[in-house]
């Protein structure tokens, strides 16, 4: 942890909590957000009684902004991203953000915090967390009064770094078909949290999740969406009511395509995994994380490449970077001259 820029080794980051200057908060009362503020005490003042704390009423968001080679700062995909919130928030009973005031609260947030952005060269980026929260005071079971929204940021680099061993979840399902895998609520990622230590006591480092009827079908894994390469070379990623629409998985699906790949979103039989070429977990901090073996009882399966998808990832890495032409309309470009 820490709050002084001259501690940061930008090229080994990791995902790990930095602290950085300052954050932004909203409120809603009344029916209506406030303006917002900044603040650089990271510790809030929160009624004992708030509805986050009982029952669970939450969301959270996660993408990335990058530095380009002229020092701008690109917001990547920050609309798809507001938009799969207030998809959550309609699910929970929580006030919609409008996008305009989270892009507000992201770019507010970025350019107060600078000094804290990854260089260019460093393979690391900023880290953008929105989250929305029932702040108000409410003993019986209902949506809160009170609800809090804020946006920090954090300088990150990889999620993981090597090839990951994967471990299929048997004794737990992470969401039920009609429940609420596919927004993005604290407690779907606490449901997940002992499964995954237990597969990590086993040696591997993420859990895969089948569909929770049947247990036949790929859903996700603990962190990030499911997609692979099969056997005809088409990009294959579940089709599921009950997981968690990836903004990245989106964003490669129009790449792939670009390039002329086949894409197939649809239901995959855990039984076709053998004849998958590639396997990546892909999500906005895992990007198109790499899959050397997925572990189901005493079966493994070793994945044996990494060829199509590393070069999607890369497409995504320069289009994010400024490298390559946005024609998707996906990268904010802000200007740093101005601090809102
Ligand atoms: C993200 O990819 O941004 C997420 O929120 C996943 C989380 C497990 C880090």
């Amino acid at each position: 942890m820490t709050d002084s820029t001259s501690n940061i080794d930008y090229k080994n980051l990791g995902f790990n909590y930095v602290k950085t200057k300052c954050f932004v908060m909203y409120k809603w009362s009344d029916g209506k957000w406030d303006l917002g503020k900044l603040y650089d005490d990271t510790n809030i003042n929160i009624h004992i009684m708030s509805g986050i704390f009982h029952y669970g009423q939450s969301l959270f968001e996660g993408l990335k902004a990058f530095r380009s080679k002229n020092d701008d700062i690109l917001v990547c995909n920050s609309n798809a991203s507001a938009e799969r919130m207030q998809f959550g928030c309609h699910r929970i009973l929580i006030p919609e953000v409008s996008t305009k005031m989270f892009n507000n609260a992201i770019d507010k947030t970025l350019l107060n915090n600078l000094e804290f952005f990854p260089p260019y060269d460093s393979e690391g980026c900023m880290y953008i967390r929105p989250f929305i929260f029932a702040s108000g005071v409410k003993l019986g079971l209902g949506p809160s009064t009170e609800f809090t929204f804020i946006v920090l940021v954090n300088p990150v680099g990889k999620y993981y770094n090597r090839k990951i061993k994967c471990k299929v979840i048997e004794n737990y399902d992470r969401s039920a078909p009609l429940g609420v895998g596919n927004i993005k609520m604290g407690g779907n990622y606490a449901a997940d949290m002992l499964p995954s230590i237990e597969s990590k006591k086993g040696g591997y480092d993420i859990a895969l999740y089948l569909d929770a009827k049947e247990h036949r079908y790929i859903e996700e894994f603990s962190t990030s969406n499911f997609v692979a390469i099969d056997k005809d070379g088409c990009y294959v990623t579940p089709k599921s009511n009950s997981i968690l629409k990836g903004n990245t998985n989106s964003l490669l699906r129009m790449l792939a395509k670009d390039r002329g790949i086949k894409v197939k979103v649809r239901e995959i039989d855990f039984n076709e995994i053998k004849t998958f070429q590639e396997i990546c977990a892909c999500g906005t901090a895992v990007v198109l994380s790499p899959i050397k073996s997925i572990t189901r009882g005493n079966e493994t399966y070793d994945v044996p490449e990494f060829n199509i998808l590393k070069s999607l990832k890369n497409d995504l890495l320069q289009i994010q970077k400024g490298d390559k032409k946005d024609k998707y309309n996906i990268i904010r470009c802000l200007p740093t001259t101005s601090v809102i």
